[in-house]
């Protein structure tokens, strides 16, 4: 909602700062309209509010007092409201409503008091100690123009990684920021600081002790695959990554004796083998994956598997043992509400294993098991081969505990692995043969004010998956329910013209989900349905419209069913004239609690 960045060089008296509400372009604009000097360090900042309306003041970086010192925050302070009563009794005033300003004023402060103990500036022993003074979540980048040549960065909670490039380096919330000047990255870890110099950087504890040997990796994934590559839209671009989103999740996992791999293991034999509960924790589209695999697991594996938004789980004094398995599933890796979550579960003796897409993210760094899903960077806000990727991984972790823990054949893991490979082959059918008649009916019905998505089995996990893409990026009301529910109440919100989306893929309810169409188009209901190829002529009788998919073993349906409705969003987004990639009031990592 805001953006900016501060600039440092030698001989500056004052950081050069420049912000701008509204997208990343406006400040691109007015820096090509009136151009910045040139400098040897930057921090730069997108905002999503927090403390106080996006504005051009609210936006970041924030100065000291003097204007020497900039910072830019990730996070929340939650202590900020005192640290601001105290500045302000001595003299301090402030021109914004943030929590960050708070600390940039405190910063300055802190910087002048050790210039006065030790005769210099230390800009990364000032960070420190401000970091030891904040509570709650927080990531800082500071500069310094008495210090022209280092950033400085800490970190509680919030992320950060570092970009090792060649006679420069860089610091982001994530690879994605630097991905196309480097692949080599560093992670600094919970209460760390890290002090970045062109060719040097120094990471500490938040009490100075050096850490030794920081961990270094290299990026899996080109700057190429962040980039629109001549698609219209991210999302676009993504949903057509689905077939390789799931088919590179699936790449390596059956070793030459059969058996399946997940990619890292801190858990031993033993302790997977006495699981006898699994609980899955993860947010919006991650614990609609979650609900998938609540049917594959329980039904390949035969241990009960809950599934809990994880801002809940945490505050809820959750049933947890040491035979609990915790899946944290997230795309990110740094949902805050999944990895506080994770904490809560490994403090409680229980294990928790990731299933993530970005490498060396905290929610795998802080697991003892983690499988990946290879989809790629998602870039655009709504989830789409994420969440392929992440049922298949589901599936994955499913197969694996039956393996270890015996309770499937393995002909019948083996066989059902060759089925999930056969996806990609028919993700792939859906999209070229059913993306005319999804944008035909989106267009159709572009004008609809709400709509009931309707699923029995693992269709009702899809139903809640397609209207949640709807409402996030084309602003419109829509409901999931298990079609057996609205009998017992949704029904009442039927009317002349309301627009159904009814999952019939699971085969053996099918006539029990057309019983339910046909109660909604009694009432007036305008009807799409989507079905196998085998019901295509069927569900022509009860529906409006029909979007088809391939057969699939019923518990990977999911897989193919999620897809026209992926599309579906998006057409109706695009006839509405919305931004697909970035929907209002959403950021795509959500840092906070
Ligand atoms: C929906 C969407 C969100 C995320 C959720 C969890 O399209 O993108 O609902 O799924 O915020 O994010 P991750 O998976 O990064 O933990």
């Amino acid at each position: 909602d805001s953006a900016g960045v501060a600039l440092t060089a030698p001989g500056m008296e004052r950081v050069a700062v420049r912000k701008k509400a509204g997208r990343l372009a406006n400040l691109v604009q007015d820096i090509e309209r009136d151009p910045m000097p040139d400098a040897t360090v930057g921090i730069g900042h997108t905002r999503w509010a927090t403390n106080g309306v996006p504005n051009d003041t609210n936006a970041h970086p924030h100065t000291s007092r003097d204007g020497k010192v900039a910072i830019i925050h990730n996070g929340i302070i939650e202590n900020a409201s005192q640290l601001r009563l105290d500045l302000q009794t001595e003299g301090y005033r402030f021109v914004s409503e943030t929590d960050t300003e708070v600390a940039a004023k405190l910063l300055g402060k802190i910087s002048d008091k050790i210039i006065e103990e030790t005769g210099k500036p230390d800009l990364f022993k000032a960070v420190r100690r401000l970091a030891r003074m904040l509570e709650g979540a927080f990531t800082i980048l500071a500069t310094d123009v008495r210090q022209p040549d280092i950033v400085v960065g800490a970190r509680h909670d919030s992320p950060l990684v570092v970009g090792l490039g060649e006679g420069e380096n860089f610091l982001g919330s994530d690879v994605a920021a630097f991905v196309a000047y480097t692949k080599r990255a560093m992670e600094i870890d919970q209460d760390q600081a890290v002090m970045v110099s062109a060719d040097k950087v120094v990471v500490s504890d938040f009490m100075g002790n050096i850490v030794p040997d920081p961990k270094t990796y290299t990026v899996d994934w080109d700057a190429s695959a962040a980039e629109k590559g001549g698609w219209d839209s991210f999302m676009d671009k993504e949903i057509h990554e689905d077939p390789a989103a799931v088919q590179r999740t699936l790449l390596g996992r059956l070793d030459e004796n059969g058996n399946i791999n997940l990619d890292e293991v801190r858990i031993d034999e033993h302790d997977f083998k006495a699981i006898d509960k699994i609980i899955v924790i993860a947010c919006g589209t991650a614990a609609y994956a979650g609900m998938v695999a609540k049917y594959a697991i329980e039904h390949w594996v035969r241990i009960p598997v809950e599934v809990e938004l994880a801002h809940e789980f945490r505050y809820r004094d959750p049933i947890l043992t040491p035979r609990t398995l915790v899946v944290a599933i997230s795309q990110s890796g740094e949902t805050m509400d999944t990895l506080m979550a994770l904490r809560h579960a490994r403090e409680q003796g229980s294990k928790v294993l990731a299933i993530c897409n970005t490498q060396g993210a905290s929610i795998p760094r802080e697991s003892d098991a983690v499988l990946y899903t290879h989809a790629g960077p998602e870039v655009a806000v709504a989830s789409t081969k994420a969440f392929v990727a992440q049922i298949t991984a589901a599936y994955v972790l499913g197969l694996y505990l039956a393996q270890v823990k015996g309770a499937m054949y393995r002909d019948e893991i083996a066989q059902t692995l060759e089925s999930l490979k056969d996806m990609p082959r028919k993700i792939q059918w859906v999209l070229d043969t059913q993306t005319k008649t999804v944008q035909e009916a989106a267009e159709q019905m572009v004008d609809a004010k709400s709509f009931l998505f309707l699923g029995r089995h693992v269709g009702y996990p899809v139903a809640m998956e397609g209207a949640l893409k709807l409402k996030e990026i084309a602003y419109v009301h829509s409901e999931a329910y298990p079609a057996g529910e609205l009998k017992h109440g949704p029904i009442s919100l039927i009317e002349e013209e309301t627009l159904v989306v009814a999952l019939a893929t699971v085969e053996k309810l099918f006539d029990k989900t057309m019983a339910n169409v046909r109660e909604d188009k009694a009432r007036g209901a305008h009807v799409l349905g989507v079905t196998t190829e085998d019901f295509a002529g069927e569900i022509e009788k009860y529906a409006d419209r029909s979007l088809i998919v391939p057969k699939a073993h019923p518990l990977l349906q999911p897989s193919l069913t999620v897809i026209p409705l992926q599309a579906f969003a998006y057409y109706i987004a695009l006839a509405r004239g919305c931004d697909v990639d970035m929907p209002r009031n959403l950021a795509k990592s959500v840092t906070v609690e």
